[in-house]
């Protein structure tokens, strides 16, 4: 029957959406798969109906896409779709949300603050909340608006002044700000695919970026950054980390697919688990994929097989 590619969206990932649904809708074709691209920025969700669409396969990211918005007017049209539900999907496009369901299961995440952004629209609170993050996580920190993805929204900060301003940013832009320890060490993310008993967890991918800002130009517009599949931790430690991932996409109550992000400590090679994509990027520099190909399976194979876990 009839597949949807859902690309595009609203969120500020919509660029990155429309490469990750070119790449799916050209790949399920080459397979003989009736695929055609739907933008819900563009159509009405209802359409889907209308236009006798039996499945959909989720190429959006970020807000009404990833975040359980979709899912759930998916769920109420009765089309079977890919990837995690509502509120798997919810949960994991909100990092606090996240980082409290992992450390509530033992899951390690790095050290946090976060504050509602309209709190911090009073100078004193905000100012109060910069003096606390310094003091419990340290400079340099990380800040990040919980809702984004592609690293949009992300800052290093190394002084209290660029703290300050980048809590300003952020708390303009999202609705709360987190403030997060930096961990300095390997960066590496683990895909997970498959359905309960039966998901497992695919080859780390360990990316190495120039002065070790993998940011959202580096991510997807330029060939500075060098990916690592196998990633060449030793095979104890890499066994280890997919065994975190896989936990951690369960204890989320994910189906379908979705990807790990993970810090390793140098200084003693703890790992840490930043956050998890329940969308995650199809683009030719995309993580899945290559972590995929490294075991064998093909980018049209994987997109076969998570359009075959489609379900409601
Ligand atoms: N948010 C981007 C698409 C990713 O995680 O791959
Ligand atoms: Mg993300």
């Amino acid at each position: 029957g009839k597949v949807a590619v859902l690309m595009g969206g609203r969120s500020a990932e919509r660029n990155i959406s429309l490469m990750s649904g070119e790449g799916v809708l050209q790949a399920l074709r080459s397979r003989g798969v009736d695929a055609h691209a739907f933008d819900p920025a563009e159509r009405d969700l209802s359409e889907l109906k209308r236009d006798g669409f039996e499945r959909c396969f989720i190429a959006l990211h970020g807000r009404y896409g990833e975040d359980g918005t979709v899912q759930g007017a998916l769920e109420l049209l009765g089309i079977p779709y890919t990837g995690p539900g509502v509120m798997a999907s919810s949960v994991g496009m909100d990092k606090v949300m996240t980082k409290r369901i992992w450390l509530s299961e033992g899951i390690s995440t790095p050290r946090y603050l976060q504050m509602a952004s309209r709190k911090l629209q009073d100078e004193g609170a905000l100012v109060a909340f910069v003096v606390d993050a310094v003091q419990q996580l340290g400079l340099p920190m990380i800040v990040k608006a919980p809702h984004e993805g592609s690293s949009i929204g992300v800052f290093k900060v190394k002084t209290a002044e660029e703290l300050a301003e980048s809590v300003r940013q952020v708390a303009a832009m999202d609705s709360a700000v987190l403030c997060e320890n930096l961990i300095v060490g390997e960066e590496l993310t683990c895909p997970v695919i498959g359905t309960g008993d039966s998901a497992r967890a695919l080859p780390l991918v360990r990316i190495v970026a120039p002065d070790g800002d993998y940011n959202y130009e580096q991510k997807y517009f330029t060939d500075d950054v060098r990916y690592l599949c196998p990633c060449d931790l030793p095979r104890e430690q890499e066994q280890a980390i997919q065994q975190m991932a896989l936990e951690a996409y369960l204890v989320l109550g994910c189906r379908g697919w979705s990807r790990v992000d993970v810090m390793v400590r140098s200084s003693d090679s703890q790992p840490f688990l930043l956050e998890i994509n329940t969308s995650p990027g199809m683009t030719s520099h995309s993580l899945v994929p290559m972590s995929a190909k490294a075991d064998g399976i093909s980018y049209p194979d994987l997109c076969l097989q998570i359009l075959a876990s489609a379900s409601l």
